[in-house]
Formats: structure tokens, C-alpha cells, sequence
């Protein structure tokens, strides 16, 4: 496996998922984990229920980690659960988060898109004209927007982008941890300390909406617990605090890869510029392109043989959503950016019963940001020195996304 996933695969997944491929679509790997690249075998075993997902913690892990709010906290996202948790708890959610709600989100998201760019203008415009379009772009968009659809208040929000900052990157060094014996101790006290803060926050929030509903989705939340009356305050607390960490880092790759692959590609570039119209169809080929989300995982509740592979109950499966979408079976070419493509449907926001509830909401940013982008800074270019094989890129096998992007505009 370690030959699979090192350093190479952070910089470039793509060439290693054609060496997996080799071996056939469904393929187990040296560490006994079966191996998904094939596009149709992918999306049928997340549309399938006879796999599960993989908890985030065993039950003997969950009994060392027993008072750990990061842990229950995480145990509880409706992300890491089966049914029937996963149906009651996402429920909840989707019965908050409607297609209605993200439409009026709109004018908001726009307005966010617009204030960041003037920012980054204002603040570099007597300099060399160039900035870090992570730090100042991909990274706050999604966050604040986050924090508006939640109904943060605008005072809290430095707050709230700081711990969102922190929750990742203590996830990383917890989660990812071989063992709970190895997770640092450090790393779990901070773990446990943003935890802590995040679910005293929402708890507080919780309950001044409980008093006064206002027009967001914790009061919708509020709401519709009150009316399923089947959840316990840790899982309400989770399914805000999920809101969050799945939607964060996600949508900030989508932007950044994004960029990075018209900047990568000029006459793909030219084209989106005289031609705004395409971007529904360019965000669908960014993400297919270049994946925010790699990977994720299940595993076996059944018996089951998908082409040559035998899958035993128990089997793990790592369903490369990357490769998947690379799969040139599916797509003609897949290695090139076509923001024109036809019928692209990638798979990189999962299906089956844990398509994620955020997908419009993700779309409809990249649908505002990418326009304004390209009409505010038309000249955006990587800023002089960059060379973009040599970039950073985050050491997270799962959430594929670049640590920096100098750019520069005139
Ligand atoms: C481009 C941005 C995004 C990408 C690529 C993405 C990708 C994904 C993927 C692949 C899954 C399914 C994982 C699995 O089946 O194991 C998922 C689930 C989820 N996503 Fe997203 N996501 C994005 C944005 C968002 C946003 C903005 C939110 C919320 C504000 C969000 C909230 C969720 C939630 C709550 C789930 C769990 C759904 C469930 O288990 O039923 N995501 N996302």
C-alpha cells in the first residue's frame, strides 16, 4: 500500500491510478484492501446497501477515547454512520438544508465573492500584484459562507473561521493516527479543546434559536428536531459541526484545483472567459478533473463478487472517486480538461445514500465565484517565479487540494 499512497500520490494521483488500473477495475491491494478504479463499479457499490461505511472509531476505540468530545463528535456525523442512524440524522439535515434555502443564499454569496476580490485588489494593487489565491480566495469563501447559511453572527465569525482552520488540521493528526495508542497527546487535547469549543458554541446558539427562530439553518434544524423529537443534543451537535468540516476544505479544493487547471490549460481558459454561459458545465469537468475528494471508504456487510473479485464480508474497499472519474472507459481523453465535455456526471460528490447534501450549495459557489473571478482579475496568471509542477500540495490522501497558489493579476 505504502508503494500506492506516498508523497507522489499527494503531488499527482492520477498517474499511479493508471498502474492500479492495470489490474482490473476492482483490484485487491498489497495491504488486502480492495482498490476501485473502474467508474461503474464505483458507483454501484456506493449506490449498494450491502456495503457500509467505515465507523471512524471501533467500539474498543470509542471506549479508550470515552470522554473525547472530538471523538464523539465525530462518531456521530451521520457521514460515518449506517442506517437507520444515517437516515435519521441526515433526515434532520436535509429537511433544513433545502435546494430553497441554498437558492436564496445567492445575493449573499455573491456579495462575499465580490468584498474578497476588492480586498485582495485594495490590498496588493500598489504592491507586485500578486497574492496567495488559497489563503485570500478558496480558503475563506466557503467558510463564510458556511457561517452565513448556519446563521453565524457577523462578530462571531473570526471565531468560527479559526476553528474551522484548527478542526481540520487536528482531524488530520487524530484521525489519520495508525492507532489510538499513537494519536500525539497534544494533538488529542487540541482535538478536544476545538471540540469542546465548537459544540459549546452551536449548544449556545442552539438554544437562542430554540427562543427566537431567525432565517437560518440552525433554527431550521431547531425546528425539525423538535418535530422528529428521536435525537439526542450530542448528534444535533455533530450534524452542525459536520456542516463544517465536510463542507470546508472541499469546496476550497474545488476552487483551487479549479484555477489551477484553466491556468494549466490557457485556451481552456480563453474559452470560460468569452463564454460565462459554460461555467455550470466547467465546474462539473473541475471537479471530475481534479477531484476535491479522492477517496472514501466501505465495507462489506455481504458476500458479493463484482467481475473477477470475490468480496468477503468484512472486505474494505477504498473507492477512488479520482480515478473513477479518470476512468477511460467513461471518458474520452481523460486526462485533459474539456470544459465542454458531454454527459460528465463525476462521481465526486459520492452517490447512492451519502451523496452529499452540499452539493448545490458547492456548485452554486463555484457557478458565482468563477465568473466574478475571471471579470474582476481577467489577467490572473501564476505570479512570476511559480512553477506549477512544483507546487505544495496538502498531505491528505482523501481531500486532494493545493497548500498555496500564487497568482498574480495587472
Ligand atoms: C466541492 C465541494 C464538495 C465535495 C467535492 C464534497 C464531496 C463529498 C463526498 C464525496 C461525499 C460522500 C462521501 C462518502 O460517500 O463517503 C460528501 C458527503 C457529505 N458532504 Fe460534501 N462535498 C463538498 C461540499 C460540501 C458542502 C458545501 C457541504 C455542507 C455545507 C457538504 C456536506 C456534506 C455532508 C453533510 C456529507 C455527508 C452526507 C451523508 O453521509 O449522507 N459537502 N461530500
Amino acid at each position: 500500500m505504502q508503494s500506492f499512497f506516498g508523497p507522489d500520490f499527494i503531488r499527482n494521483p492520477y498517474p499511479i491510478y493508471d498502474v492500479i488500473r492495470q489490474h482490473g477495475p476492482v483490484y485487491k491491494g498489497p495491504d488486502g484492501r480492495w482498490l476501485v478504479t473502474g467508474y461503474n463499479e464505483a458507483n454501484t457499490i456506493l449506490r449498494a446497501r450491502h456495503f457500509g461505511v467505515k465507523h471512524v472509531w471501533s467500539a474498543e476505540d470509542l471506549q479508550q477515547l470515552k470522554d473525547s468530545a472530538f471523538a464523539i463528535t465525530e462518531a456521530l456525523m451521520f457521514l460515518h454512520l449506517d442506517p437507520p442512524d444515517h437516515t435519521r440524522l441526515r433526515a434532520l439535515v436535509s429537511k433544513a438544508f433545502t435546494p430553497k434555502r441554498v437558492a436564496e443564499l445567492q445575493p449573499a454569496i455573491l456579495q462575499i465573492v465580490q468584498q474578497l476580490l476588492d480586498d485582495i485588489q485594495a490590498k496588493h494593487r500598489l504592491s507586485e500584484r500578486s497574492f496567495d489565491f488559497i489563503q485570500e480566495f478558496a480558503f475563506p469563501l466557503p467558510i463564510i459562507v458556511i457561517a452565513e447559511l448556519l446563521g453565524v453572527p457577523v462578530e462571531d465569525r473570526g471565531q468560527f473561521r479559526q476553528w474551522s482552520r484548527d478542526i481540520v488540521r487536528v482531524e488530520n493528526a487524530v484521525r489519520f493516527a495508525p492507532s489510538v495508542d499513537q494519536i500525539p497527546p497534544e494533538s488529542l487535547a487540541e482535538a478536544n479543546q476545538v471540540a469542546h469549543d465548537m459544540r459549546s458554541y452551536f449548544r449556545h446558539l442552539a438554544s437562542l434559536r430554540r427562543e427566537q427562530p431567525q432565517d437560518d439553518l440552525i433554527s431550521a434544524m431547531v425546528k425539525a428536531e423538535e418535530s422528529a423529537g428521536t435525537l439526542s443534543e450530542d448528534e444535533f451537535l455533530s450534524a452542525c459541526i459536520i456542516m463544517i468540516v465536510a463542507g470546508h476544505e472541499t469546496t476550497m479544493n474545488l476552487l483551487g484545483n479549479g484555477i489551477f487547471a484553466l491556468l494549466n490549460t490557457p485556451e481552456q481558459l480563453a474559452l470560460l472567459k468569452e463564454h460565462p454561459e459554460i461555467t455550470a458545465s466547467a465546474i462539473e469537468e473541475f471537479l471530475r478533473f481534479n477531484s476535491p475528494v479522492q477517496m472514501t471508504l466501505r465495507v462489506a456487510k455481504s458476500a458479493t463478487t463484482l467481475g473477477t473479485a470475490d468480496i468477503h464480508v468484512g472486505d474494505e474497499l477504498i473507492i477512488l472517486l479520482g480515478a473513477a472519474n479518470h476512468d477511460p472507459e467513461r471518458f474520452p481523453q481523460p486526462d485533459q480538461l474539456n470544459i465542454q465535455r458531454d454527459n460528465i456526471q463525476p462521481l465526486s460528490f459520492g452517490a447512492g445514500m451519502h451523496y452529499c447534501i452540499g452539493a448545490p450549495l458547492a456548485r452554486l459557489e463555484g457557478q458565482l465565484a468563477f465568473p466574478e473571478l475571471l471579470k474582476q482579475l481577467p489577467d490572473l496568471a501564476f505570479a512570476a517565479g511559480v512553477v506549477p509542477d512544483e507546487l505544495a500540495w496538502n498531505e491528505n490522501f482523501a481531500l486532494h487540494g493545493l497548500k498555496t497558489l500564487p497568482l498574480q493579476f495587472s
